[in-house]
């Protein structure tokens, strides 16, 4: 069986979590697209894993992480995902498989999405500043730089070289102070050695695995809202998240991928700036915040938050062809008299579409609400569902019958063993 799970949101629905609880019957976890701007977090066994680039499955004995094609590397981030866990016992060697085609986040990706976002001043994106942007825009425009050539390293030295001294020259016209090719090139020369025993060629991995009929779990990262075709342009990320990416970045055939799970967080959070239709605001969004924890796995940054958008969520699974649905959060509702979800958007007084939405429409639409009486029992790490109240239940069932997709999970805690079998 061969699955994928994406975000249906702005991301930290708690992918992490469920790839980490479906992984134990996986021989393939494999991250597709993005780079280390995800932040998945899985806790297992009372420790807690925030995840950037390896594949949330790593944990289970049996999986292999797959790192493929699509994904964009920050090579000291790697490293260091990779000491973490092999400092607490995991043995990585044959079971962390990396594609050479995998571009490389280089030092002066990171120094121009930061001197970008200072540009844009009160216009500025609230991207996560790891580089992804400009890594991505040079891979499409021919001035990437691969494993493949780390690899070759004469390749490497001499592509890097011609690279950052003309990135150093647009560094100068943004006053920022310009890499060191010799210091740099020192460094990667460590990393190389470091990660070449994990390089491999994963296109033939998957294949493999396919054709032996092994389970594969596709790990999305981000979400359908930060899509870069999809989402609110220019307020999204660099790569696609939607389904189709799952080809281009691993060379899975199409008609291989069975099943679609869409993460959907029982209210909404997003990090950076940008239209959020349903965002909250004062004390309200605040105890959810503190309640759901929701501060950047990446940056540490306090996420926005606000009810549940099932008119973006229902784009979401239409287009990335949901078969499920995971649930998560629904606990962190637990304790408020009211919980509201948006079914519709009104714009200029008539209905419109998320997909016909641009961020100037989707900053000025109006959320149509369906309010629901809330539960004050504590439903905190609750395993079967006759212990939800009947307010939770209610609230499940309008989520899945106005999203026409069936929920297989409830998500009721941030633990590997905190959720219901739905
Ligand atoms: P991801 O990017 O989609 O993997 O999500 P993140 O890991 O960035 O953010 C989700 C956060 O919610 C993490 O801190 C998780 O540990 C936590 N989490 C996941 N599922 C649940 C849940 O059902 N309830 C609660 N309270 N926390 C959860
Ligand atoms: P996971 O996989 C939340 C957001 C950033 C910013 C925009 C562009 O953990 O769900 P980028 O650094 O990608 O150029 O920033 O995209 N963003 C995420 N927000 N979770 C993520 O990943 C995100 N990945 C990117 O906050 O608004
Ligand atoms: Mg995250």
């Amino acid at each position: 069986m061969v699955s994928l799970i994406i975000g249906s949101q702005w991301g930290d629905e708690g992918k992490g979590k469920i790839v980490d609880l479906l992984s134990e019957k996986q021989d393939l976890v494999v991250r597709f697209h993005g780079g280390n701007n995800a932040g998945h977090t899985v806790i297992a066994n009372g420790k807690k894993y925030p995840f950037h680039l390896m594949p949330s499955g790593i944990l289970h004995k049996k999986v292999a992480g797959v790192i493929a094609n699509g994904t964009v590397l920050d090579l000291d981030v790697l490293v260091s995902e990779i000491e973490m866990l092999q400092k607490d016992g995991y043995k990585l060697e044959g079971k962390l498989l990396i594609s050479d085609r995998c571009h490389i986040i280089m030092p002066y990706h990171k120094a121009m999405d930061e001197a970008m976002e200072n540009a844009r001043g009160k216009n500025k994106l609230g991207t996560t500043k790891r580089g992804i942007g400009p890594a991505l825009a040079d891979k499409v425009s021919y001035n990437g730089i691969r494993l493949y050539e780390l690899l070759n390293w004469p390749q490497f030295e001499e592509k890097f070289k011609f690279q950052t001294e003309i990135k150093n020259k647009i560094l100068k016209v943004f006053k920022v102070k310009p890499i060191n090719i010799v210091d740099e090139l020192a460094k990667f020369k460590i990393l190389m050695e470091f990660i070449e025993p994990f390089i491999t060629d994963t296109y033939q991995v998957i294949k493999k695995g396919v054709k032996e009929k092994e389970n594969i779990l596709f790990e999305g990262a981000h979400g359908v809202m930060l899509d870069n075709d999809f989402g609110p342009y220019p307020y999204v990320t660099g790569s696609n998240v939607i389904t189709g990416a799952v080809n281009t970045g691993s060379g899975l055939p199409v008609k291989d991928m069975k099943e679609v799970w869409a993460v959907v967080k029982a209210y909404t959070s997003r990090v950076g700036e940008g239209p959020f239709p349903t965002e909250l605001s004062g004390k309200l969004a605040d105890s959810i915040r503190e309640k759901g924890a929701e501060y950047g796995t990446t940056t540490g940054r306090p996420r926005r938050v606000g009810w549940l958008d099932l008119e973006a969520v229902k784009f979401a699974l239409e287009v990335t062809g949901t078969t499920n649905i995971a649930i998560t959060k629904i606990d962190v509702l637990s304790g408020l008299d009211e919980i509201k979800v948006c079914t519709g958007y009104k714009y200029k007084g008539k209905d419109i579409p998320y997909s016909s939405c641009g961020y100037v429409e989707l900053e000025k639409v109006e959320p149509v609400y369906e309010a629901f009486k809330g539960w004050q029992k504590n439903i905190d790490g609750v395993k079967s569902e006759s212990k939800l109240p009947k307010e939770a239940k209610a609230y499940l069932k309008f989520i899945e019958k106005f999203l026409g997709v069936k929920i297989g999970i409830i998500s009721t805690g941030p633990a590997r063993e905190e959720y219901i079998k739905y």
